[in-house]
């Protein structure tokens, strides 16, 4: 079981979630963050504390949102460690709820 970065963080990635993981299985790409699935130990700190409510339990994603599993399995295996927030994008408050972001992400 894992925790799982779905749409919503495109854009927006707040960072807010990385401050609170207790293994450091966040990993991060131009314009969204990912979680190590190996890693994760399905604690649910990072899920209450993301502002965009981007972060599922694997077994508690929405229908339009499972192929984000595969997302967050192949990208952290390229992307780099995030471990400290960071200031989110200057417009990240106009992309959140945006829908269709998913073809924004930028790999
Ligand atoms: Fe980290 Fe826990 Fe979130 Fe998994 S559920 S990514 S271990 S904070
Ligand atoms: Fe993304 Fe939410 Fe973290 S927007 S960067 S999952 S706090």
């Amino acid at each position: 079981m894992t925790f799982v970065v779905t749409e919503n963080c495109i854009k927006c990635k707040y960072t807010d979630c990385v401050e609170v993981c207790p293994v450091d299985c966040f990993y991060e790409g131009p314009n969204f963050l990912v979680i190590d699935p190996d890693e994760c130990i399905d604690c649910a700190l990072c899920e209450p504390e993301c502002p965009a409510n981007a972060i599922f339990s694997e077994d508690e994603l929405p229908s339009d949102q499972v192929k984000f599993i595969e997302l967050n399995a192949e990208l952290c295996q390229t992307w780099p460690n995030i471990t400290e927030q960071k200031d989110a994008p200057a417009d990240a408050d106009e992309w959140d709820g945006k829908p269709g972001k998913v073809e924004l992400l930028v790999k």
